[in-house]
């Protein structure tokens, strides 16, 4: 198959990338490099520079290659930023959906991947949070990729575009290989941000807030690794000619911060100065995926479930790689 990758230069984009060549699969990574980077996206990939707002940008792509699905990475994905500029969010990364989802229309593809988030639930009634959740978005960020979610169902009942939704938990590790990873400016993330401290990037990490409900006062986060996620999408791609489907993404089992710092501080063997500050707005205590769904259907099974090896990925990638992709 021919795949477009948007946001192909990004994190979790560059990885399927990876994943899917090493499958077989050709993929034309289209990417703006807002956030993305040029050395991120595979060799054996087609590169275009170009931005989803640009629609004859988007046509040109889909005129020149036979595009037989899409996965949909390209977006603005920050909680915080989006409650300050929620119009980026609620405006461009929905727009940019659009345009994205016009043209793939409009060239007859019928299977589309769209990475979605865990921030659809902000107010869960039950843990771990299945696919028959409420949604509450936390957030301009999550509000958007619900408008894309029922947008997508729309395509299906119009257009017979067979979509799948994958509504990641928290992502992080690097690609096995060493060769990608998390390469974030600035970088919000808790595992990056505690690796830079072992690093001597940071002098500590501050910890935003000790005193939420759980074990031990800070947030528990379920951690997937990023190659994980990429199976879970080659998986659900293979199987849209069965149907439309959505999916959340997790390993069923949470983490709090503390534990995490715990993690780093044995993979790297430095102490990792900790100090706990004001909780951050917006982060609920507690969220772990049930991904049951998507093993009973599709046979998915993490490779890589243990939060000491997703850290070991990470470090491996962040010690080789202090400056990112400019190493
Ligand atoms: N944290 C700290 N200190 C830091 C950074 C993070 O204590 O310096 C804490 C956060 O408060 C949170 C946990 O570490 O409790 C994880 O934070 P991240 O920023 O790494 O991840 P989030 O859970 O906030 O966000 C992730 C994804 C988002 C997605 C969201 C869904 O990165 O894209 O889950 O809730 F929208």
């Amino acid at each position: 198959m021919n795949i477009l990758v948007t946001g192909g230069a990004g994190y979790i984009g560059s990885i399927v990338a990876e994943e899917l060549i090493r499958e077989g699969e050709s993929v034309v990574v289209f990417d703006n490099l807002y956030t993305g980077h040029r050395a991120a996206v595979p060799p054996e990939a087609i590169f275009v520079e170009g931005d989803l707002a640009d629609r004859a940008a988007v046509k040109a792509v889909f005129d020149t290659y036979e595009i037989d699905a899409v996965m949909h990475f390209a977006s603005y994905t920050l909680v915080g930023e989006s409650m300050e500029q929620p119009f980026k969010y609620l405006g461009d990364n929905v727009t940019n959906g659009l345009n994205l989802l016009q043209e793939a229309v409009a060239h007859g593809v019928r299977r589309f991947i769209l990475s979605s988030t865990a921030n659809l639930f902000d107010q869960p009634e039950r843990m771990p949070i299945d696919e028959e959740e409420r949604i509450v978005p936390g957030s301009p960020y999550g509000e958007s990729k619900h408008i894309l979610e029922r947008i997508l169902h729309w395509m299906d009942r119009i257009f017979g575009l067979r979509y799948a939704a994958l509504r990641y938990f928290n992502a992080a590790g690097a690609s096995p290989t060493g060769e990608r990873g998390e390469d974030h400016d600035p970088e919000t993330h808790l595992i990056p941000r505690v690796l830079q401290v072992a690093l001597g990037q940071r002098d500590k990490i501050v910890i935003f807030g000790d005193d939420y409900p759980t074990r031990d006062g800070t947030c528990v986060r379920d951690y997937i690794h990023v190659v994980d996620l990429a199976q879970a999408h080659i998986l659900a791609l293979r199987a849209l000619d069965h149907g439309s489907r959505t999916y959340n993404l997790g390993n069923g089992r949470g983490f709090t911060v503390k534990e995490v710092i715990e993690t780093c501080r044995e993979v790297t063997g430095h102490p990792i100065p900790a100090e706990v500050g004001p909780r951050r707005p917006g982060d609920p205590a507690v969220l772990v995926a049930s991904s049951e769904k998507i093993r009973r259907e599709l046979g998915w099974e993490p490779k890589y479930p243990d939060l000491r090896t997703i850290v070991e990925h990470a470090w491996e990638w962040h010690r080789t790689h202090p400056h990112g992709y400019e190493d």
